[in-house]
């Protein structure tokens, strides 16, 4: 964000105090905030009061949280519990079997409806499968599915079986997958011959057959077998002993399956994010603490009443908002949602009024970079779409600027819906800081105040808490449930990354923020080198390693500038290998650089612009200075230079650019 940014954010001053109307329904209270209390004991109550009132445990726990080994934290150690059994066996016993808990809509217009009972009954089914297959506790398990039925069913029956998933967006390319299924030694992949994307079949299988095949060396990866759920129709490709379709699998095995307990800590999840280096981390999250804070904050802070809400969060289960608010936060609450297959411009640029049109939509959770997007479409889209089911708005993935914000209220919400602005990570696995509606007076632009049980404070690079709007790093002063528990495979990563700046109980986000003077939180970026583009995280150096990878760059310097759409985009300052140079034109070059990083990565890290330099600004330890060129990038008068170790760099590179 740019000083401009936080300058207008000062100046915000709109308050939005919720109605007496929605205050006098609202499922929080200000109570939680008394109940949590002032201190770490208090807070470890409160959450074990939670675990226990919000999930069902086959063996209880005695104890909430282990810090004795600080940064590896313990919640509820003692228990024992099954995520997926939480999530659908015991809404089924309670009675609301017939209660709907999925309504998906695919792209080109098909949908499925699936009750309780039936995807209770389809997991348990997947369940049996994955065992016939050889999966056990603690294998894990790649997903790399469009956003269909199967997916959430997939996800669940690994779950149901103490075994651990990753899963991989479908956007994201065959290196990524391998680099991906090798970290985690998965023993099976999940895909599907293709999905829909723009009103087009995408093929999917193609980068899982290129990710499975042998190195040059001939070594293979750990995969046995990959099933494949037919979505796109298109022609795939047969691996005979390893592949199997899904359906036909699915039709053999039996659809009664008893849920095992599985102890609190047993690992739920990876989950690969990008860092500040090269190579994606692989959060890992396990299933008591993680579930009670994801049911917790899906109840609060979107007001959820299972009965009557319809809940639709827009996010694809490849992020963690798909994890946390589509599959294990909805389902353990018993909610009836919407999941969306497609792009919400296919076929029409009303797709996402229609859906919520059509299924009466109460709650919506959504991206800034959406909204802004139909905001520059205009108010006539959504207008033409009965929105009056809609009672509750939340946004997540980047900080979403007061305009949108209020936009979204009002020509979404009809002027009257509460819009909680939600800050979380893949890291923290729920939501930190947010509003709670019917409590909270919600000021657009600011994530507010921790949730109940939560400690946050924003501190100087000294550790001292700072002012009234003061900028500083935000960090998490103590254990949370669902804070992650470790970077898959490597413990010092995970100490270095989040545990070290202010020692080894104080978690780092690498956020920048600033508190008011009512106590307010104000996001204001990223502080290292990581990107947000489009509420998707994107690293520089992830980026530059993959240009870096092309015969013809010597050199490659990576910044998010910000755009007005995708919150940040993708530049790139290049420097070409002579040779190289030659045979290609400058404007070749960064279109073939471009399409470069899609394949590698995949089409979200495709860079908006590449421009061909002949030097880069470093200081005199060889640093890259990104600020200098993400002020070339944003078109601004270039900031100070005097560290640099050639100081006409700028000047070169800036009239290379005219
Ligand atoms: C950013 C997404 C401001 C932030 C759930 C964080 C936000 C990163 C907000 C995590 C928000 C997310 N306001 N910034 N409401 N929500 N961010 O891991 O920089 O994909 O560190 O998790 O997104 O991105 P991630």
């Amino acid at each position: 964000m740019t000083a401009d940014n936080i300058d207008n954010l000062l100046h915000e001053s709109r308050r939005f105090p919720p109605s007496d109307a929605f205050a006098a329904q609202a499922v929080a209270t200000r109570d939680l905030y008394t109940q949590a209390g002032t201190t770490p004991a208090e807070r470890q109550e409160f959450w074990g009061v939670q675990a226990r009132d919000l999930l069902h445990w086959h063996k209880p726990f005695s104890r909430t949280l282990d810090w004795s080994n600080p940064p590896f934290a313990t919640w509820f150690d003692d228990g024992e519990l099954n995520v997926a059994y939480n999530c659908l066996d015991r809404h089924v016993i309670a009675g609301h079997g017939d209660r709907v808990a999925l309504n998906w809509e695919g792209e080109p217009g098909d949908s499925r409806t699936f009750t309780y009972a039936e995807l209770t009954a389809e997991v348990k089914r997947a369940a049996n499968l994955l065992t016939a297959l050889g999966i056990r506790q603690g294998d894990r398990v790649a997903i790399y599915l469009p956003l269909v039925p199967e997916a959430v069913i997939a996800m669940l029956a690994v779950a149901r079986l103490g075994a651990v998933h990753t899963v991989i967006f479908g956007g994201f390319s065959a290196e990524s997958i391998r680099d991906r299924v090798n970290d985690a030694s998965a023993k099976l992949v999940i895909t599907a011959d293709g999905g829909y994307r723009k009103g087009r079949v995408f093929p999917l299988k193609p980068a899982v057959d290129a990710a499975l095949a042998p190195d040059a060396d001939g070594t293979s990866t750990t995969v046995r077998n990959v099933l494949v759920v037919k979505r796109g129709g298109n022609d795939v490709d047969w691996v005979e002993g390893r592949d199997l379709w899904w359906d036909e699998e699915i039709a053999q095995v039996d659809s009664e399956h008893i849920a095992k307990a599985f102890p609190a800590e047993n690992p739920l999840f990876i989950l690969y994010t990008s860092g500040t280096t090269g190579k994606p981390k692989g959060i890992l999250h396990t299933s008591g603490g993680y579930l009670t804070q994801v049911a917790f904050t899906h109840k609060n802070v979107f007001d959820l009443k299972p009965e009557e809400d319809v809940y639709w969060s827009t996010a694809d289960v490849g992020w963690i908002t798909g994890h946390s608010y589509v599959v294990y936060g909805p389902l353990a609450n018993g909610a009836t949602q919407v999941i969306y297959e497609g792009t919400p411009d296919t076929p029409h640029p009303g797709r996402w009024w229609e859906i919520v049109q059509k299924h009466k939509v109460s709650i919506l959770y959504a991206a800034p970079t959406a909204i802004r997007t139909f905001m520059k479409l205009g108010r006539q889209i959504p207008a033409e779409f009965d929105l009056s089911s809609l009672r509750l708005l939340g946004s997540v993935g980047e900080p979403i600027n007061p305009e949108a914000w209020v936009w979204y209220r009002d020509v979404i919400g009809g002027g009257t819906t509460p819009v909680v602005d939600t800050w979380w990570q893949t890291e923290t696995g729920a939501i930190m800081l947010s509003a709670l509606p019917g409590v909270t007076t919600l000021k657009p632009g600011s994530a507010q105040v921790p949730i109940p049980g939560i400690a946050i404070d924003v501190v100087d690079e000294g550790f001292h808490s700072t002012g009234a709007d003061q900028g500083g790093l935000l960090v998490v002063t103590e254990p949370w449930p669902s804070m992650l528990r470790g970077i898959w495979g490597d413990p010092d990563r995970f100490v270095e990354t989040y545990w070290s700046k202010f020692g080894p109980s104080t978690y780092f986000a690498g956020d920048g923020a600033r508190r008011d003077k009512d106590g307010d939180i104000w996001l204001l970026g990223r502080v290292d080198d990581v990107m947000n583009v489009s509420g998707h995280r994107l690293s520089t150096a992830e980026i530059e390693s993959s240009l870096v990878s092309h015969p013809m760059v010597a050199e490659a310097a990576v910044v998010g500038a910000s755009d007005e759409t995708t919150g940040q985009a993708v530049v790139a300052f290049v420097i070409t290998r002579a040779s190289q140079a030659d045979a290609a034109a400058a404007d070749d070059a960064g279109a073939i650089l471009r399409a470069h990083v899609a394949a590698q990565i995949g089409a979200i890290a495709r860079p908006r612009e590449v421009f061909i330099v002949t030097e880069l600004p470093k200081t005199r330890s060889g640093k890259i200075m990104r600020r200098l060129l993400r002020d070339v990038a944003e078109g601004r008068e270039v900031g100070d230079t005097t560290t640099l170790a050639d100081t006409h760099v700028m000047s070169v590179i800036s009239k290379t650019m005219r």
